[in-house]
């Protein structure tokens, strides 16, 4: 999926591209029922381009799964969501998620977010692919000048 990811990101909009990617992401995994990306403007997480129920719009950096992913600059591998309190349940269906940091020079410009519907649907396959996505997107963030 790495190479789809790849192509689709020589798009020079940031919208477009980041569109296409989630469309790409929820296409290729199966057992998806959100995946999309919140960007970093602000102070504060707002809602990308996505796939899935309509989510939350804002998303303090203090707050969800997705804040802690904004603080720790780390991933967040989470098997099952009712045992992270901070969890913000967008969509009730979810019941894991992994979100992904998009890191330029060292700041977090943005992050990937699976939801599934099942307990521990992610593994270290898909954290190590989405980590690849998101350096991919880190990269074409640089040669597409992108900002938010
Ligand atoms: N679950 C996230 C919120 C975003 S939705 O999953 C799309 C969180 O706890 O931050």
């Amino acid at each position: 999926m790495i190479k789809e990811i790849a192509a689709l990101l020589e798009e020079p909009d940031l919208t477009a591209a980041l569109a296409n990617v989630s469309a790409c992401i929820k296409m290729n995994y199966d057992n998806l029922n959100w995946a999309g990306f919140y960007l970093v403007r602000n102070n504060e997480l707002v809602l990308g381009p996505f796939q899935g129920k309509p989510a939350c719009t804002h998303i303090a950096f203090d707050k969800g799964v997705c804040g802690a992913c904004y603080r720790e600059k780390a991933v967040q591998r989470v098997d099952d969501v009712f045992a992270r309190p901070e969890h913000i349940a967008c969509d009730a269906d979810s019941r894991s998620e992994l979100c992904v940091p998009i890191l330029v020079n060292g700041d977090v410009v943005g992050e990937i977010d699976l939801d599934a519907p099942v307990k521990c649907r992610f593994t270290e396959k898909e954290e190590k692919e989405m980590l690849q996505a998101a350096e991919a997107i880190a990269s074409a963030w640089v040669q597409h000048h992108w900002s938010v």
